[in-house]
């Protein structure tokens, strides 16, 4: 089992992963479950059809038989239909501000919970379960959100968990396109932080097909990222940002093409192909890194697709509209070189020759 502290001004926690964790409520957190007048679960439909009975199990033996609300899986229960519906579910069960709620799921299904946790009567303490390999990004450092018909997790609010539980036997029921998304953020972490560690991850012939013991450790170091970032930087002021490498044109891809079948991480890895061309112009990164990733990209089962069926126009809207973006300029992270990022405004102008580099580094790696 891996362990590491996430350490903030105003608290601290610990992040657990590795196949036991779920142990820990009989004996690490078991304080902190009988502190608490009633303990919840909020969880999604999916991750709970397959692996609920895991947790109940866990927490029956810790003497907790808890109430579960089961939210729709994935991101549609990050709604305000279902926002309020765990709220007034919780105020008939009797729940106070001495209740615990814990989060069994993916990312969607991880933020919709803490909001609900941020904000029931106020504020109640959570717990983190994660089900996904991308939530080893969105189970730490306390973001929490819903999204409105307007937008992307317009509504949130920061909220530190008290603990998470990463248990990676759940991820084997992780279907192809999940595992990509996941492994995706993972590589940004190695990215932003480490070139060694991005050389390795490039080398690995079981990339997208991870065996458990290697990606429990994989993780614990990408989830070392987020917690170092995040103990710098709680709020996004600076550092956070950094995390934020590939997403600017990588939600754009998601907003056009999302609903055409990509996953968020499928889509984030599209937007770091585009943010190493910009870091081979403002940064000292090689052309042909670039090239090898996108290679590796491929091999590995991603699609490039959205960049050759779309115009850049109908990405540049959603770019203009990111929450990052202000009077016609973009903003990026860019790599100086691996493990050096910065943060630098981008005009439309260039912003759209960059697309169309990326389009002809595409097209020339598929005739390679
Ligand atoms: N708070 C943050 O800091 C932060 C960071 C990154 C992403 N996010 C959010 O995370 C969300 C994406 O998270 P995600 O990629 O985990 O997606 P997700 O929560 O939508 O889950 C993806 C799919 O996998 C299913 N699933 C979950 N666990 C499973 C399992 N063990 N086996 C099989 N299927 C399983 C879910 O039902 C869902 O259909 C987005 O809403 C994004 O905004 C938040
Ligand atoms: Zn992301």
């Amino acid at each position: 089992m891996g362990k590491l502290t996430v350490q903030l001004p105003h608290t601290q926690y610990e992040v657990h992963i590795g196949e036991d964790v779920y142990d820990l409520f009989s004996s690490r957190y078991i304080g902190l479950l009988q502190s608490a007048d009633r303990v919840g679960i909020i969880a999604d439909k999916q991750a709970a059809d397959l692996h609920l009975h895991t947790l109940l199990d866990a927490l029956r033996t810790a003497g907790v038989e808890p109430m579960v609300k089961i939210v729709p899986a994935g991101e549609k229960c990050k709604s305000q239909d279902v926002y309020f519906e765990c709220q007034s579910y919780f105020v008939k069960e009797n729940f106070t501000r001495n209740s615990l709620l814990i989060a069994f799921g993916g990312g969607a299904c991880g933020d919709l919970a803490g909001f609900v946790a941020a904000t029931f009567m106020r504020g109640i303490k959570f717990v983190q379960c994660p089900t996904t390999i991308l939530a080893h990004d969105s189970a730490v450092g306390g973001k929490t959100a819903i999204n409105l018909p307007e937008g992307k997790n317009m509504v949130g609010s920061f909220h530190q968990p008290s603990a998470v539980l990463f248990n990676t036997k759940l991820l084997a029921t992780l279907p192809p396109r999940e595992i990509r998304s996941g492994m995706a953020e993972l590589i940004k972490h190695a990215f932003i932080s480490d070139a060694e560690w991005s050389e390795s991850l490039l080398e690995e012939a079981s990339f997208s097909n991870p065996t458990e013991e290697w990606l429990s450790t994989e993780l614990l170091k990408g989830i070392q990222v987020k917690a170092d970032i995040v103990a710098e930087d709680e709020f996004e002021h600076s550092k956070r940002k950094f995390l934020n490498f590939g997403h600017t044109f990588g939600h754009a891809v998601e907003a056009v093409y999302g609903f055409g079948g990509l996953s968020h991480g499928e889509c984030v890895m599209i937007g770091m192909a585009y943010s190493f061309i910009l870091s081979e112009r403002h940064g000292k990164m090689d052309a042909s890194f670039t090239d090898h990733f996108i290679k590796f990209a491929r091999i590995n089962g991603y699609s490039f697709a959205p960049v050759l069926e779309h115009s850049f126009e109908s990405f540049l809207g959603f770019m203009e509209k990111d929450k990052k973006a202000a009077f016609g300029e973009m903003n990026f992270v860019i790599l100086e070189k691996l493990g050096a990022p910065f943060v630098r405004k981008v005009s439309a102008g260039e912003c759209e020759q960059v697309f169309i580099d990326l389009q002809n580094r595409i097209e020339m790696g598929e005739r390679s």
